[in-house]
């Protein structure tokens, strides 16, 4: 079975080897060849080239065996469509202006993304040459987009966004429904462009409760969701798993405050994704190769398992500790199964 088909078949729940490993946030800041790049570059200016996005894209399949690469971009860069301005501020991150006149929501024209955004096709395209392994496509989900907006960018509490869906619920739907229509045209783009799978990150999700769930974020995700012509991964933090099953992803993948054991008993068939804590990247050798293990005996030989992070792997991390970590999941599976 050659590479490529190896974290795709996982997606389809026939994989037969080794789970297949990603790691959210796989290119970034723990990478020394990444900070190099950024002492020449900003964010944003690998963000819009496509030789950089493609170069950066590459950085941690070259370094390591992983099974998967991401696209390289930001949840946030779609909101230019809709004319929304943003910027990223070093030890800050990102920060974003809400301009919107909610009698008057911004609306996508695909002719117009497909265009502004045809450096993305470009190095699409250039990755598509040059991997191996399947490449992923992603997208902010809804909630976590429009809690950027409401917020002005990163927030513990989420005051802004929850008394803005508490005041004025019928708003704050509209702003949901707006950005799923950017989220679908920002996910059928990489599609069209040649992505082989895409992933929809509603990071924030753990904010709301199960009821502001049903009520705001299923039908918002449904429609991101609805017959989307490759396998799609939907991630959230929080425990939300059961309400999110209702959307139909492909696959499911989850933060480290799930029980992996459990959830598999719950749906046994859905593929699912996750879910090693980011910090155990942190720790020693020892550590890491406990934790790594203990994931893999709660989903023994499991056909439909991804190894990921349950979230993006951390700045700090060193980089020998992800060769620790593929090492481990490498040696639980000496052949193939
Ligand atoms: O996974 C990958 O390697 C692909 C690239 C990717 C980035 N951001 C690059 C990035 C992906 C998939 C994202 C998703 C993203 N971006 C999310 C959802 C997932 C998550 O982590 O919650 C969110 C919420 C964002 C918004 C965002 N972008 C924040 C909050 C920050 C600052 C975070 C920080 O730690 O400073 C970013 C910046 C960002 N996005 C960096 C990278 C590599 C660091 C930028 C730098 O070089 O300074």
């Amino acid at each position: 079975m050659s590479l490529k088909s190896h974290f795709l078949s996982a997606l389809e729940g026939t994989n037969r080897l080794h789970p297949p490993v990603w790691l959210m946030r796989q290119a970034g800041r723990y990478l020394p060849e990444y900070r190099t790049l950024r002492e020449r570059h900003t964010f944003l200016d690998l963000c819009y080239d496509a030789e950089l996005i493609t170069k950066v894209t590459l950085l941690p399949i070259r370094r390591y065996p992983l099974d998967a690469a991401i696209f390289f971009a930001d949840i946030l860069l779609p909101l230019k469509a809709l004319n929304i301005p943003f910027h990223f501020e070093e030890k800050i991150g990102p920060v974003v202006e809400n301009n919107l006149d909610f009698d008057h929501l911004p609306t996508v024209d695909a002719a117009h993304y497909k265009h502004q955004f045809s450096f993305q096709t470009q190095a699409i395209h250039a990755l598509k040459k040059e991997l191996k392994v399947p490449l992923i496509g992603f997208a902010g989900a809804p909630f976590t987009l429009a809690a950027y907006i409401l917020e002005g960018g990163s927030s513990h509490h989420f005051e802004k966004t929850k008394l803005f869906a508490y005041n004025h619920p019928k708003k704050f739907a509209a702003l949901l429904d707006v950005l799923a229509d950017l989220v679908r045209q920002t996910l059928l783009h990489q599609i069209d462009a040649g992505v082989d799978a895409v992933q929809v990150f509603d990071t924030h999700l753990n904010q709301l409760s199960p009821f502001e769930v049903r009520h705001f974020i299923l039908p918002v995700l449904k429609k991101v969701f609805h017959k989307l012509p490759v396998p799609a991964i939907l991630f959230a933090k929080g425990s939300h798993a059961a309400l999110l099953s209702e959307v139909k992803p492909t696959a499911l993948s989850v933060d480290w405050t799930i029980d992996m054991r459990r959830l598999r008993s719950e749906f046994p068939t859905m593929p699912l994704q996750g879910n090693l804590d980011p910090v155990v990247l942190l720790s020693g050798k020892e550590n890491i190769v406990k934790q790594t293990k203990h994931l893999i005996e709660a989903l023994p030989n499991d056909p439909a398992y991804i190894f990921n992070l349950g979230h993006g792997i951390l700045p700090g991390t060193p980089p020998e500790s992800v060769d620790v970590l593929l090492d481990t999941i490498h040696s639980c599976y000496p052949a193939a199964l």
